[in-house]
Parts: C-alpha cells; sequence; structure tokens
C-alpha cells in the first residue's frame, strides 16, 4: 500500500492533481472538504455545525475530520493505497492519521507539497467564486482567512513530517500537465524502490 498527502494552501491546485494521480495511480482519493461538502449537502447536524465553520474560513475541530478519515479508512479495505488531500491540517491530525495508518500496518510514503503565491492563490479562488457555488470562495476577506488559517495552523505540518524526511516541495504554478508531470516522478521514484 503507497499513501500519498498532497499537501499546499488553498487554491494550490491539490483537487485538480488529485483527480489525475488517482486515475494514474488507482488510489482512493480521501478529501476532507469533500466529505464536509457532502454532510452540508444532506445537512446532517455534522455538516450544519461545519458550515458555520468554513464559511468564515476556519477550521473544523480535529475530532470531527479525524473521525470521518477513521471511518472512510475503514469502508475502503480493498484500497491499494490513499491519496489525503486537505488532511492532516493540524500536528494532531497528522499524529492521529499516522496511529490509524499504523492500525492498518502502513504509513505515509510521501508527502508532496505544492508551492503557490499567496496572490495567485486569491486570484484562483475568487475566480473559482464566479461558478463554483463555494460560499467559501466568493469572499475575498473569506479567501484571505482561509489563508491565515493555513499559515498558522496548517504549515507545521509539512515541519512534522519533515522530521521523517518525508516531504517534497514542488512549484504549484505552471500549467496543470506540468505539475502534474512533476508529481508523478517524485512518486515514481518511491515506488520503483
Ligand atoms: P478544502 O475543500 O480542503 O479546500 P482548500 O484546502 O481550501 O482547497 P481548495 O479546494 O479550495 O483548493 P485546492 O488546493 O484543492 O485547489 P483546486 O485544485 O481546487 O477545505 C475547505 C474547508 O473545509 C476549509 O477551509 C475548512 O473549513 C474545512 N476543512 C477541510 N479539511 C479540513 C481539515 N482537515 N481540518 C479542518 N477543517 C477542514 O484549484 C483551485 C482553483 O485553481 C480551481 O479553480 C482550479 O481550476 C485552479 N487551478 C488548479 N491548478 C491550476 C494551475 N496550475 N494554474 C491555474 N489555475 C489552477
Amino acid at each position: 500500500m503507497f499513501n500519498i498527502i498532497l499537501f499546499g494552501p488553498p487554491g494550490s491546485g491539490k483537487g485538480t492533481q488529485s483527480e489525475k494521480l488517482i486515475a494514474a495511480y488507482g488510489l482512493k482519493h480521501l478529501s476532507t472538504g469533500d466529505l464536509l461538502r457532502s454532510e452540508i449537502a444532506r445537512k446532517t447536524p455534522l455538516g450544519i455545525e461545519a458550515k458555520s465553520l468554513m464559511d468564515k474560513g476556519h477550521l473544523v475541530p480535529d475530532e470531527v475530520v479525524v473521525g470521518m478519515i477513521s471511518s472512510a479508512l475503514d469502508e475502503h479495505p480493498e484500497a491499494k493505497g490513499f491519496l489525503f488531500d486537505g488532511f492532516p491540517r493540524t500536528v494532531a491530525q497528522s499524529e492521529a492519521l499516522d496511529k490509524l495508518l499504523k492500525l492498518k500496518n502502513t504509513e505515509i510514503g510521501v508527502v508532496l507539497a505544492l508551492d503557490v503565491s499567496e496572490e495567485e492563490l486569491v486570484k484562483r479562488l475568487l475566480n473559482r467564486g464566479l461558478t463554483s457555488g463555494r460560499s467559501d470562495d466568493t469572499n475575498e476577506a473569506v479567501v484571505r482567512a482561509r489563508i491565515i488559517e493555513y499559515k498558522q495552523k496548517t504549515t507545521v505540518v509539512a515541519n512534522y513530517y519533515e522530521k521523517f524526511n518525508k516531504v517534497v516541495h514542488l512549484k504549484g504554478e505552471g500549467t496543470v500537465e506540468e505539475i502534474f508531470s512533476g508529481l508523478c516522478s517524485e512518486i515514481d521514484k518511491r515506488l520503483s524502490i
């Protein structure tokens, strides 16, 4: 089993590249943002609570997202590997993920971090907000609040995995194909070991 974390700030291209990577490598895509938006669409109590935080650009509590990931891992015992997108976002989430994977005799193979300038992130997200229907993309103050949450709570996740030599930084600006090719070459290096 080969597990990947696709890491980076809001708008860095995690979702875009995840779609291509799961098709290329047959991995199971686990996006906590998508799981939360599905709860919101179904108007579950969890979704209602999460929406009020997401609409402000704040993170949802660790125990909520860890619980969702734990269930999702159990639902896919047949998976060749998992691609984590938008998770983990705090050190507590990273530690919880490592424990969950250890119970399944597996671990994170690599953390692929997409680096994109702040102005490009804001531009991409506001542009997507014109058509996406995502309420957290339509207001510049909320977009910037998401980036602040990332800087304050999530950048440390890369430091956590750097201790285990698992992080590779890649330029997240350029064409989608150029970035995909860089990601694939990092994955292929590790799969051929
Ligand atoms: P989530 O859904 O994870 O959103 P995000 O991290 O803010 O990321 P985005 O989906 O906005 O961006 P992305 O990096 O996937 O980029 P994308 O490919 O879409 O989280 C939303 C909220 O849920 C959080 O704010 C939080 O409240 C909550 N949440 C989720 N996970 C959580 C967790 N673990 N803990 C706590 N709370 C959590 O691309 C963006 C745009 O750019 C698109 O329009 C795309 O077409 C475009 N684009 C992509 N690549 C390129 C390129 N190379 N050049 C030009 N444009 C590009």
